[in-house]
């Protein structure tokens, strides 16, 4: 593996953080070298000196580090208890009168997350009044594009039970691997937009009926955390549900929520 010079290192996680409140500890560096060095040799560039000076210098690139440094584990159904969640309390509010269901998944990566939702959401209310949206955002472009194609392969597509899969995806003839795309009926309930979660005010006014933001607060400082539970806080309906990872802890900073059980809040 190449040398990183302590400097150097220092100003790549200060730009990181600035641009997306992920905070990289020096544990990390390993990690965010080889990640470097992947993009690096994209560019065509030899050392890590050499491309921070190409990172000043093109502030654009930003977007291809962050691409490049950002996690993007998930799967479809993860947490599952979230989505049979989710599901019983649009059919309640949908038992109540309401017939608008904005959803948000704050930090969707490559779209499981979205497409789980709008395939749960859709299930538990089959009726033609519903107009249901979910808004999917991310930092990264790369996971963007794929959320947006929506097409899986078999691995990705293994938690998603067979019924649910050949009602709401359909192959994909002709490629190589064996793809699954999910059918219009499922894509036109997903909206993309790339999103820095580090900076509200976010541009969205609300109401919101749940916001999923999903293991994506562990690569923040509790500066960040307390600045986005605070928005979230602002775009949830009363009664609205807030939905983290649950290996999140969020001790001091949920003073706005109801706690529901591990990992769910409520607005109060
Ligand atoms: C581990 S994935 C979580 C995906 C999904 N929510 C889940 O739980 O399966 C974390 C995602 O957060 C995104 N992310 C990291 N920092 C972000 C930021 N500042 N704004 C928006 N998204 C960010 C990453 O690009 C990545 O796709």
């Amino acid at each position: 593996m190449m040398d990183i010079r302590k400097k150097t290192f220092d100003r790549l996680v200060e730009i990181v953080y600035e641009t997306s409140g992920i905070s990289l500890g020096p544990r990390k560096q390993a990690l965010v070298c080889a990640r470097v060095s992947k993009r690096m040799r994209v560019l065509g560039i030899g050392c890590f000196d050499e491309y921070l000076a190409y990172l000043e210098e093109h502030r654009g690139e930003v977007v291809g580090l962050l691409d490049a440094i950002s996690t993007n584990v998930t799967s479809f159904f993860r947490e599952p208890h979230h989505f049979d969640f989710i599901a019983e309390a649009a059919g309640l509010w949908y038992e109540s009168g309401q017939r608008r269901f904005r959803f948000w998944s704050a930090a969707s990566s490559t779209g499981e997350e979205p497409y789980s939702l709008a395939m749960v959401v859709k299930e538990a209310l089959p009726f033609p009044d519903v107009d249901l949206r979910i808004l999917a955002t991310d930092i990264s472009t790369e996971a963007l594009a794929v959320c947006e194609d929506a097409a899986y392969d078999l691995g990705r597509m293994e938690p998603v039970p067979a019924a649910l899969r050949d009602r709401w995806f359909s192959p994909v003839r002709g490629t190589a691997q064996s793809l699954w795309q999910a059918k219009p009926a499922l894509r036109d309930a997903v909206v993309f937009r790339r999103m820095n979660l580090s900076t509200p005010p976010f541009p969205m006014t609300g109401p919101l009926d749940a916001i999923f933001c999903r293991n994506v607060m562990i690569y923040f400082d509790d500066v960040v955390r307390r600045r986005l539970l605070e928005e979230c806080n602002r775009l949830l309906k009363p009664g609205g549900f807030l939905v983290v990872g649950h290996a999140e802890s969020l001790a001091g900073m949920i003073a706005d929520f109801k706690y529901v059980r591990p990992s769910i809040y409520r607005k109060a």
